[in-house]
């Protein structure tokens, strides 16, 4: 049986969908079944970031609306093998898809896959709840950033109300230069809930954008040190099922 996990954030831009996209690379490159979901209906970017824009036929709504299967909705990445994908609907969602609905998806592509990597909505919006409806870990993605940590010790806070305690941080952009002159937080200046159980840090660094922008997670690039990053990050996360 597969695992569930949500990529969330409090504050928007944060590098949610940059995360999955590699993070979903990094496992299979690590010999791991993986299929990203992309759950930020309305806003979707994933498929670009994933270089599969032109791919989609049927998404999330589709499937959660009877109107096709769930292997009709699932896209094989061709270029790397073990990756698929499926997609956010485009429009936003007007109330229909329920928490319940999403854990019933999650739980059948579990069957399929080791892991199920759900790109989700920033914020606290309904969209939020709807995507963490399947989660059996949810991953916060936060920048060295006050706005960045505070909004994310809020949605820490909500989903806990919603029973969610399975709940790890990603510090992405990280620049230590500015960190080291004291332009921006270190981390002894995050509260201690966040670094005790943050899990990986990713540096700000142009490459990242630019494969974003070219549509290849960065981890699929050879040679990178960010490749590395995730790699570790990845064995962490398989860690925290042992
Ligand atoms: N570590 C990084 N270094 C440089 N650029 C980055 C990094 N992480 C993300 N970015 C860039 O920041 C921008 C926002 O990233 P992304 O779209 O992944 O954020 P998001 O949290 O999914 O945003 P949204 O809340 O709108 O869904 C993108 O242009 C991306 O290329
Ligand atoms: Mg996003």
């Amino acid at each position: 049986m597969g695992q569930t996990i949500v990529i969330a954030s409090g504050k928007g831009g944060t590098g949610k969908t940059m995360f999955a996209a590699n993070l979903g690379a990094a496992m299979v490159k690590r010999g791991h079944k993986t299929v990203l979901v992309d759950m930020d209906t309305g806003l979707r970017n994933l498929d670009l970031y994933l270089g599969l824009e032109n791919n989609v036929v049927y998404d999330v709504s589709d499937v959660l609306n009877g109107v096709c299967r769930i292997k009709q909705a699932l896209i094989k990445d061709k270029s790397f093998p073990g990756l698929f994908f499926m997609a956010a609907s485009p429009k936003p969602d007007d109330g229909e898809i329920t928490p319940l609905h999403v854990k019933v998806l999650c739980d059948k592509l579990k069957q399929i896959f080791d892991y199920v990597i759900i790109d989700a909505p920033a914020g606290l919006d309904d969209g939020l709840v709807v995507a963490m409806g399947g989660a059996d870990e949810v991953m916060m993605v936060i920048t060295p950033e006050y706005s960045s940590i505070r909004d994310c010790e809020t949605v820490t806070m909500t989903l806990k109300e919603f029973g969610i305690e399975n709940v790890h941080y990603i510090l992405n952009k990280v620049n230590t230069k500015l960190m080291k002159a004291g332009l921006a937080p270190s981390l002894s200046d995050f509260p201690r809930g966040i670094t005790e159980r943050m899990i990986g840090l990713v540096q700000q660094d142009e490459n990242i954008h630019i494969s974003t922008n070219m549509g290849v997670p960065i981890v699929f690039m050879k040679d990178t040190y960010i490749s590395k990053n995730f790699d570790n990050i990845a064995k962490r996360i398989e860690a925290l099922q042992a």
